[in-house]
């Protein structure tokens, strides 16, 4: 039989990962509690008409999709939004609004494998659901820097308005098609091509004008960029009201006294279709891609059959969260507990061995038990060789005094100790 390997843009997280990968997790549900958010798990798959519905043409088309045995039409979410939303238009339809709902899990998507970019990887997804609020918004903000800072992260937030884009094309009545193609390619930094389908769309001189003059509007000065903004989209009504929602999210920010490092830019676009006010990633220094991104979505509920229910969310990837963690050597010492290796002196003894273990264990100590039958000398090098903080030697001397041998291994200490007593010595 031919070697087996993973299937491409799939991998495995061995332990050292896979740890880190925990962590980070756990982080993020400390987030979640922090900022009220109650965590729901909901299925991996999905009906494809649901996951397609608003995930914008870049997702759909990368949407692992198949036939159940049932002839269903279904796929493996490539995003929790469409999940949250489903739930929210139909079991949770009568609970009180706001919602706070939180989710960690896998996510598929066909990208093209590369660094940072997998067909599997992790997301935390924070929804909050039934205001329309800026305080909302600059909530969902907050708990992502929140986020970042707690696993120790220099980062970027870069920030724009759907709604300012949105306004425009509205009141240059292009239709639904047309907007969404030119969002896509705005969100691949393809302006001058959005540029030019808006004109061959009918865009009139003015509008065609503004948004020339959007896509260069960026910068870190970000109340002098939105004043900019608001000049540039004077004559277009919704445009002016979008941009005036960004200035209250960004002031509520500003004086909410924490520190974020913004980057307002007016031409920003995100992939997904749903998205109606402001949008916002986060971005490190030393990886071109986002580690997370999210922003405001009124209609998605209602088109899903619930109440009209305005939502903000984010989604946080995780795998890229663990990459920005080693590149910016962020990940010294997290979440390392002490381990103990019993290792009984000769065979005889092993019944002792995995008594002295598990009597250990219930008092909340890691143990790792010689399960290899080799030498003292052998399992004590391996034991080294692995970090492994204590060794308990069980011999037949010492448990006649109901005693072990406790040595710690990168000290090259060791000491006679009464079984009794182990664990707080261990803990000593
Ligand atoms: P998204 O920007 O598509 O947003 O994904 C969020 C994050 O997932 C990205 O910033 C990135 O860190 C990670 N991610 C995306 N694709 C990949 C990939 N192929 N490999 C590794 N990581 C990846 C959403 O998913 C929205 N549902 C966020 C949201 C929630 N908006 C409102 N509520």
């Amino acid at each position: 039989m031919s070697e087996f390997k993973t299937v491409r843009g799939m991998r495995d997280l061995l332990p050292e990962e896979a740890r880190i990968m925990k962590y980070i997790e756990a982080k993020a549900r400390r987030t979640a509690e922090l900022y009220g958010f109650k965590e729901i798990i909901t299925p991996i798959v999905e009906s494809y008409e649901l996951l397609s519905a608003k995930a914008g043409e870049e997702v759909r088309s990368r949407m692992f999709v198949f036939k159940d045995l049932g002839d269903r039409m279904v796929a493996l979410r490539p995003e929790f939004t469409a999940s949250v939303a489903r739930l929210v238009a139909t079991a949770l339809r009568t609970e009180p609004r706001p919602f706070r709902l939180f989710s960690v899990g896998s996510i598929y998507r066909y990208d093209e494998p590369q660094k940072g970019r997998y067909r599997e990887f992790w997301q935390s997804n924070f929804e909050l659901m039934g205001s329309n609020r800026p305080e909302a918004d600059a909530e969902i903000i907050l708990l992502t820097d929140s986020l970042m800072k707690s696993v120790g992260l220099k980062y970027a937030m870069k920030i724009g308005h759907v709604g300012v884009l949105r306004g425009i094309f509205n009141q240059e009545k292009l239709d639904d098609k047309t907007q969404n193609a030119v969002m896509q390619l705005m969100d691949k930094q393809l302006y001058d091509d959005a540029l030019r389908m808006l004109k061959d769309a009918g865009i009139s001189k003015e509008g065609l004008e503004a948004l020339r003059r959007l896509v260069e509007l960026k910068g870190n000065n970000v109340f002098d960029v939105v004043a900019k903004m608001k000049e540039t989209v004077a004559g277009h009504e919704k445009a002016a009201e979008a941009t005036e929602n960004l200035n209250e999210i960004l002031k509520l920010i500003s004086q909410s006294g924490s520190s974020i490092d913004i980057m307002v830019n007016a031409g920003f676009a995100r992939g997904l279709e749903y998205y109606t006010g402001v949008i916002f990633e986060v971005h490190v220094p030393d990886l071109n891609i986002a580690l997370g991104g999210g922003g405001r979505y009124d209609r998605l509920i209602e088109l899903f059959g619930g109440d009209p229910t305005p939502a903000v969310g984010v989604a946080h990837g995780l795998d890229r969260i663990m990459l920005a963690m080693q590149e910016q050597k962020a990940l010294r010492g997290i979440g390392q507990e002490k381990t103990v290796a019993v290792i009984p002196v000769q065979e005889e003894l092993r019944a002792e061995a995995l008594k002295i273990a598990q009597q250990l264990r219930s008092q909340g100590i890691r143990v790792e038990m010689e399960v290899m039958g080799r030498k003292m000398g052998k399992a004590l090098e391996d034991a080294d060789r692995r970090k492994i903080d204590w060794a308990v030697i069980v011999g037949e001397r010492e448990l006649k005094e109901r005693a072990v041998v406790l040595k710690k291994l990168q000290k090259r200490e060791q000491a006679t100790v009464k079984i009794e007593g182990l664990a707080e010595a261990i803990e000593a």
